[in-house]
């Protein structure tokens, strides 16, 4: 293959210099394949083992998946199409894809019917996510005085969500856990009303279903009954948790 050079362009001369030692470029191996197949051999012998490699056989738990053959299928495919999936005006089958799966998901959770969903790359996007329609829905995007609350076990991707959304420490309110790790319902009810009386915009709860230190899960009926009373929007985290349901 050749490829046109602009003209002037220092590229050929930079290619034709010898490379320092040690650079980068110069460590890749001559043949990566004799590489993977000792790898595989190593693998298959479970040598690696442990906690520190989610594709292992011996590996118990953490939060990404052992990978599988249908997803490297599904990735093979994706990867193959390369559908720019933005919008569905270019994507209209992943699209119908996407909304097919997540009515999937909403009947395996037990969600009531017409419950809508996306797909994004994780957990702590999937929270930036819902916490702006929470903020947008609730308090608009100046957001004044908002204020939002869950327990200390929240996965930290919350309040760091928050925070990119404008809605700084001084009105985020982490409250102290109960002996189960769950958020304890009458400091809720004291810390809102609190709030309120300083004229303050309680406009959230986050709750947990499965906190990622022990997947312990918040009294989530409670938390609903109460968020309708006080018309507040109430997130539920299942990054950790929901999936065993
Ligand atoms: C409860 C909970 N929420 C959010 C996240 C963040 O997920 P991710 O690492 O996919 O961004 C995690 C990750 O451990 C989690 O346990």
């Amino acid at each position: 293959m050749s490829v046109a050079e602009p003209t002037g362009h220092p590229w050929p001369r930079l290619t034709r210099r010898p490379r320092p030692r040690g650079c980068a470029a110069n460590r890749c191996p001559r043949r990566p394949w004799a590489i993977r197949s000792r790898w595989w051999t190593r693998w298959g012998d479970g040598s690696p083992g442990g906690n520190a490699h989610p594709d292992h056989p011996d590996f118990l738990a953490f939060v990404p998946a052992p990978g599988t053959v249908t997803g490297v299928l599904g990735a093979t495919l994706a990867t193959g199409f390369a559908v720019p999936t933005g919008w569905r005006f270019t994507g209209e089958v992943s699209g119908a894809v996407e909304s097919a799966t997540v009515r999937w998901l909403a009947e395996l959770l037990g969600l009531p019917p017409g419950t809508s969903g996306l797909f994004v790359s994780g957990g702590s996007t999937a929270n930036l996510t819902a916490l702006t329609a929470a903020r947008d829905a609730l308090v608009g995007t100046e957001a004044r005085g908002a204020t939002a609350y869950f327990s200390d076990q929240t996965h930290f991707s919350v309040p760091r969500a928050l925070h990119l959304l404008g809605i700084g420490e001084d009105r985020v309110r982490i409250l102290p856990s109960d002996a189960h790790r769950r958020i304890r319902l009458a400091e809720l009810r004291r810390r809102v009303a609190e709030d309120r009386r300083r004229g303050l915009r309680p406009f959230l709860v986050v709750a947990n279903a499965g906190t990622t230190a022990t997947g312990d899960v918040d009294p989530l009926p409670e938390l609903a009954a109460f968020c309708r009373a006080e018309g507040l929007w109430l997130h539920v985290d299942g990054a950790f948790g929901a999936p065993p349901r």
